[in-house]
C-alpha cells in the first residue's frame, strides 16, 4: 500500500489521481479542517466518477507534527510520498512553515526508518537548489549557499530535503524530486489560477524574470516513474521549460482573448509595490497579493536543466504553452 502526504492540495491530489487511475492502493494524511474542493475538482478535470476515485482512499486524519500518527499511518506501507509542505511567501507564515516543512519531514523521515519501506519520494522544490554564478543553467550538482537572497520558503525547502538526505545515510532508500513552478488545473486563487485572473481583470504589468515552469501532470507521472525505477538516492530537477512570466502571460491573454500586460514592472516598481501591499495588509485581513519575496523572485532570470530526468526516463515533458491552454480552457469552462 502507498501513503501519500499533502493528498488535499494542488500536486498531492493530481498525484492521487494518478496513482488509483494505475490501480494502486492509497492511504493518505488529512487535516481536521483539510478542505476537498481542490481535490474534487481536480479528480472532476481526469473523470465524471470523481466519487468513484475519491471512495477509493483510505484516510488517517492528522498532521505531521504529530509523531505518534504517523508511525500508526506506516503500518503496512510500501511507498511514501511526501508532497505535503506549506508554500507560502508571506513573513508571518515563518515559523509555521519552519516547523512543518523541515520538522514535519524529520517526522516522517524517522517514521519510515523505522518501518519497512521500500521507496520513499520527496517533493522537494528548485527553491532548495542553490543558484548559479552569472545566469548559469541550474542543474542537480549547483551547491546551496545561504544568502539574504535565499526566501523562507526556500530555507524550509533546503532543511526539508536535509532531512531526506539524512534519512538516506541512515538507510532509507529514496529519490527526490526538485520540481520548478508548478502549472496545472487548480483552484482560481492560486498559481496559474491567479495568473489568469490577472489577465482577465486586466492587469497592464509584467516582471521582466525567467523561470523554470512544468505541467502538474509530467509531476505527478515522473514521480511515479521515479518510484517504479531501480534508481535510488537521486536528485532530479522536473521543469519543461525556461520562459519569461511575459510569455506566460501572453499565452494567457492569447487564449482569454484579451489583451495582456504591456508594461514593464522594473525593480523599482516591484519594489514599491510589495511595500504597499505590506502597508495594505495592516489595515484589513486580506492577504497581500505580492510579498518582497515574490516581487524578488519574479525580476531575476533563472534557468534550470531537466536533461537528468529526461535521460535518466527517457521522459518528455507537455509543452508549457499546452498547459497554459488547458488550464485557460477550463477557467473559461467554469467561469463563462
Ligand atoms: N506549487 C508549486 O509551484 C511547487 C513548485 C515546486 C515544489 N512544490 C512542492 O510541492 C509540494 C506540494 O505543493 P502544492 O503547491 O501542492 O501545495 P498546496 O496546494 O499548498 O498543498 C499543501 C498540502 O500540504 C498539506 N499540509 C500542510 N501542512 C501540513 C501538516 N502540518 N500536516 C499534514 N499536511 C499538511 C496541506 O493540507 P491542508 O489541505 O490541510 O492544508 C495540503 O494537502 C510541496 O512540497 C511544495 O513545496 C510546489
Amino acid at each position: 500500500m502507498i501513503f501519500v502526504t499533502g493528498g488535499t492540495g494542488f500536486l498531492g491530489s493530481h498525484l492521487l489521481f494518478h496513482l488509483l487511475k494505475i490501480g494502486k492502493k492509497v492511504r493518505a494524511i488529512k487535516r481536521a479542517d483539510s478542505n476537498f474542493n481542490l481535490l474534487s475538482n481536480v479528480f472532476s478535470f481526469y473523470t465524471q466518477d470523481t466519487q468513484k476515485y475519491l471512495d477509493k482512499i483510505e484516510w488517517v486524519e492528522g498532521d505531521l507534527l504529530d509523531i505518534y500518527l504517523l508511525n500508526e499511518a506506516l503500518n503496512d506501507i510500501s511507498d511514501v510520498y511526501h508532497a505535503a509542505a506549506i508554500v507560502s511567501f508571506d513573513p508571518s507564515h515563518r515559523k509555521k512553515m519552519m516547523k512543518t516543512n523541515v520538522e514535519g519531514t524529520a517526522n516522517l523521515i524517522n517514521a519510515a526508518l523505522g518501518k519497512d519501506i521500500r521507496k520513499f519520494c520527496h517533493v522537494s522544490s528548485i527553491a532548495a537548489i542553490g543558484r548559479a554564478e552569472n545566469d548559469n543553467v541550474i542543474d542537480e550538482n549547483v551547491v546551496w549557499k545561504t544568502s539574504k537572497k535565499n526566501s523562507n520558503y526556500a530555507i524550509s525547502k533546503y532543511g526539508a530535503e536535509r532531512e531526506v538526505w539524512r534519512g538516506i545515510e541512515e538507510g532509507l532508500n529514496a529519490v527526490i524530486i526538485n520540481p520548478s513552478v508548478i502549472l496545472g488545473p487548480r483552484e482560481l486563487n492560486r498559481g496559474i489560477g491567479s495568473l489568469i485572473s490577472m489577465v482577465r481583470n486586466g492587469f497592464k504589468f509584467y516582471t521582466p524574470g525567467v523561470n523554470g515552469f512544468v505541467d502538474v501532470r509530467d509531476v505527478a507521472e515522473s514521480m511515479i516513474r521515479l518510484m517504479e525505477s531501480d534508481i535510488y538516492n537521486e536528485r532530479f530537477i522536473i521543469s519543461a521549460d525556461n520562459l519569461t512570466y511575459k510569455q506566460i502571460f501572453d499565452w494567457i491573454a492569447e487564449y482569454l482573448k484579451m489583451p495582456g500586460p504591456k508594461y514593464k514592472a522594473t525593480p523599482y516598481i516591484s519594489e514599491i509595490a510589495w511595500r504597499l501591499e505590506y502597508i495594505k495588509g495592516l489595515f484589513s485581513n486580506n492577504k497581500p497579493l505580492i510579498t518582497k519575496e515574490t516581487a524578488r523572485t519574479a525580476n531575476h532570470t533563472y534557468y534550470y536543466s531537466s536533461d537528468k530526468l529526461i535521460q535518466a526516463l527517457d521522459f518528455k515533458f507537455l509543452p508549457v504553452r499546452q498547459t497554459i491552454k488547458d488550464a485557460c480552457e477550463l477557467f473559461l469552462k467554469n467561469n463563462n
